[in-house]
């Protein structure tokens, strides 16, 4: 079972959105367990504190040292092997590569973040890893915290349903995924394309690397340029681009 204790201010985000969809089924399949511990459990003093105002002044406040640390404590009493990982923009930004690594560890131990930041100190003593979604910055780590837990859990073996699902993603090799079509075959003059239905699964198979690759190329030049293409890609990719600057 994989393991996943997150340490948040605000619990309910979580037991609100987890529980449905493919998460819910793994969670209700004993495939993952989760749980959420929160500092304010851990603070010792009557206001239950569990922020303070930072040292050399500035806007905000920081997350302390204290109950952030007794909640990761009491979640690796039980899982030792997790991973501590902090979401943070000021992390590595994940990717699917990241992705796949971290659906083979036993567990993590995600630390969400509010208002301007933690105690630098938890990050030195405590923290394995951190991690950022994108260039971009959330209120706090918990949507942060969704993402990860989203696309590392339908990783998991058994999660998804169809034995391949998961290997027919977006990015797997690198390049987006090819464009899909259902019922019906045409949409106000918009048809399906023919070799769809041809049942060539060879010609099938070129089409959807073509337009994979046509894709990734026309949003994400900068990903093409990280992978090294095969021949047949390089001959795909510019059939494509001749294509669409015939358009
Ligand atoms: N917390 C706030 N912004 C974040 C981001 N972009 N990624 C991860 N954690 C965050």
């Amino acid at each position: 079972m994989f393991q996943l204790d997150i340490v948040t201010l605000f619990p309910e985000i979580f037991n609100l959105t987890l529980n449905k969809g493919v998460i819910g089924r793994a969670i209700k399949n004993d495939l993952i367990e989760i749980r959420e511990w929160n500092p304010r459990d851990f603070t010792k003093d009557k206001h239950k504190t569990v922020d303070a105002r930072p040292y050399g002044g500035g806007p905000g406040m920081v997350m302390m040292y204290e109950p952030v640390c007794a909640a990761i404590n009491k979640a690796k009493e039980k899982h030792k092997n997790s991973k501590v990982i902090f979401l943070t923009p000021q992390g590595k930004q994940l990717n699917q590569a990241a992705v796949v690594e971290f659906s083979k560890l036993d567990g993590m131990i995600l630390v969400c973040g509010r208002y301007e930041g933690i105690d630098e100190r938890i990050i030195e003593s405590k923290i394995d890893e951190e991690w950022s979604i994108g260039d971009y910055v959330l209120s706090g780590g918990e949507f942060a915290t969704l993402v990860l837990i989203d696309s590392v859990c339908r990783l998991l073996p058994g999660v998804l349903g169809g034995k391949n699902s998961a290997n027919e993603d977006s990015f797997v090799d690198g390049l987006f995924d090819y464009p899909h079509y259902t019922r019906p075959e045409e949409i106000n003059g918009r048809l399906v394309p023919n070799v769809l239905k041809s049942g060539d699964h060879e010609e099938i198979r070129r089409w959807r690397l073509k337009h994979a690759l046509g894709k990734t190329w026309r949003a994400r030049p900068d990903l093409i340029e990280s992978i090294k293409l095969n021949d047949e890609q390089k001959m795909l990719l510019q059939e494509y681009i001749e294509e669409f600057e015939n358009l």
